[in-house]
C-alpha cells in the first residue's frame, strides 16, 4: 500500500493528535503518502482533503482536541453515502483509510471496508465505551480532568458543610464515573450499569452526618443526568445545602497524559503496519498492555463488562 488517508470523527477526545501524528510519521518512514481528511466521513464527501508531510504534525502530540476536525456525518449512514466515499477514495488514490473515532465511525469504516478500502479503526473517545479495548483514547486524560475539577469542588464544598452533585460525561456508560468517584472519595456514584435507590442514600449520608461527615461528593454519570433534581432532593430531604455541577464538554479538552500520548502512538503505529501488509476491516485495541486487532463486525458485537469490583469498592470505603 503505497497511499493511505487519516480522518477523525464522533466527539473528539484528547490524544487524537497524537494518534494522527503517529499514523503520518509511520506511514513516511515506511515511504507511503498520506492524505489528511478533513471534518470526519464529511471531507471525504466534500473534498477537504491535503496532503500530509512530516511537519503538518509538527507540534501537536501535547494537544488536545484534533487537527483534522471532527464531524458526524449522517450523510455516511446511507448506502449512497458510502459509495460517494469509495469513490472519493479511488480519486484520491488512497487505498487504506485510518480512521479514529467510537463505534459509529466503525460501521462507517466496516462499511468502506466492504467495498475493498482497507480501513482500520483506533479507540477515540473519553467514554471508554468501546468493547474491543480496554482503553480508548482520550480516556484517562477525561478521567484526570474530572479529578482535578472534583478536587476544587472539594474545596468550596468542604467550607460550606454541602454536598456537591457532580455529573460526569461518558453517554451511557458509567467507566468515567465509577473510577473517578474512586479517585476523588465520592460517598455514591450513580451510574447506568447499577440501579440507585435515593432514598437509601439519603439515609446513608444521614447517618454519616451523625458521624462527624460534613461534606459529600456523589457523582452521577451522564447516562442518569437529573443532577440539578437529585440535589435539590437531597437538600429538601437531608436539610444538607447541595448544589449540583454538570462538567461537560471541559472533560474534552486538555493536554493529553502520558498514557493518552502512549497509546495512541503504539495503535497509530500499529494501524499503518496493518496496511502496509493490505489487512483492512480491522479495528486496534489494547488488553491488558498488549496491542490486539479485530475484525470490524465480530468487534462491534463484543460486550465490555462493568468493572463490579471496582464499584462495591466505592461503596466500602465511602462510609
Ligand atoms: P462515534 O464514532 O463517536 O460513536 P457517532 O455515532 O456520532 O460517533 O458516529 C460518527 C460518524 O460515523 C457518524 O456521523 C457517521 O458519519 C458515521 N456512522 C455512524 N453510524 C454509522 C453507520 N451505521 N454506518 C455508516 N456510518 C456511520
Ligand atoms: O462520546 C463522547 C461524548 O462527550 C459523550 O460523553 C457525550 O454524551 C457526547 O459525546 C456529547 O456529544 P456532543 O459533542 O454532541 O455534545
Amino acid at each position: 500500500m503505497k497511499r493511505i488517508g487519516i480522518l477523525t470523527s464522533g466527539g473528539d477526545a484528547p490524544g487524537m493528535n497524537a494518534a494522527i501524528r503517529a499514523v503520518t510519521r509511520t506511514a513516511l518512514y515506511k515511504g507511503m503518502e498520506v492524505v489528511g481528511i478533513r471534518r470526519g466521513y464529511n471531507g471525504l464527501l466534500h473534498g477537504d482533503t491535503f496532503e500530509m508531510n512530516a511537519r503538518s504534525v509538527s507540534s501537536i502530540i501535547q494537544r488536545g482536541g484534533t487537527l483534522l476536525y471532527t464531524a458526524r456525518c449522517p450523510e455516511f449512514k446511507e448506502e449512497a453515502g458510502v459509495l460517494k466515499g469509495v469513490e472519493a477514495c479511488h480519486e484520491l488514490g488512497i487505498e487504506g483509510l485510518v480512521v479514529v473515532g467510537g463505534d459509529g465511525s466503525y460501521r462507517g469504516a466496516g462499511d468502506l471496508s466492504r467495498h475493498g478500502i482497507a480501513c482500520v479503526g483506533l479507540p477515540g473517545t473519553i467514554d471508554n465505551d468501546i468493547s474491543s479495548t480496554d482503553f480508548t483514547i482520550g480516556y484517562d486524560t477525561a478521567m484526570n480532568t474530572v479529578m482535578e475539577l472534583v478536587d476544587k469542588l472539594r474545596d468550596t464544598s468542604h467550607s460550606h458543610d454541602r454536598c456537591s452533585v457532580v455529573e460526569v460525561m461518558g453517554r451511557g456508560a458509567g467507566y468515567i464515573a465509577v473510577n473517578t468517584a474512586l479517585a476523588c472519595g465520592a460517598v455514591e456514584v450513580l451510574c447506568p450499569e447499577k440501579p440507585y435507590d435515593l432514598n437509601a442514600i439519603i439515609e446513608k449520608m444521614q447517618a454519616s452526618r451523625k458521624l462527624g461527615k460534613q461534606n459529600f461528593i456523589i457523582v452521577v454519570a451522564e447516562g442518569i443526568g437529573h443532577s440539578q433534581e437529585i440535589a435539590k432532593e437531597i437538600e429538601e430531604k437531608t436539610g444538607i445545602e447541595s448544589r449540583a455541577t454538570i462538567l461537560g464538554h471541559v472533560q474534552r479538552g486538555g493536554s493529553p497524559t502520558v498514557r493518552d500520548r502512549v497509546l495512541a502512538s503504539r495503535m497509530g503505529n500499529y494501524a499503518v503496519n496493518l496496511l502496509e501488509q493490505g489487512i483492512g476491516n480491522r479495528v486496534v485495541g489494547v488488553r491488558g498492555d498488549k496491542l490486539v486487532d479485530y475484525d470490524i463486525q465480530e468487534a462491534l458485537q463484543m460486550k465490555k463488562p462493568f468493572d463490579d469490583d471496582l464499584y462495591d469498592l466505592t461503596q466500602v470505603i465511602s462510609i
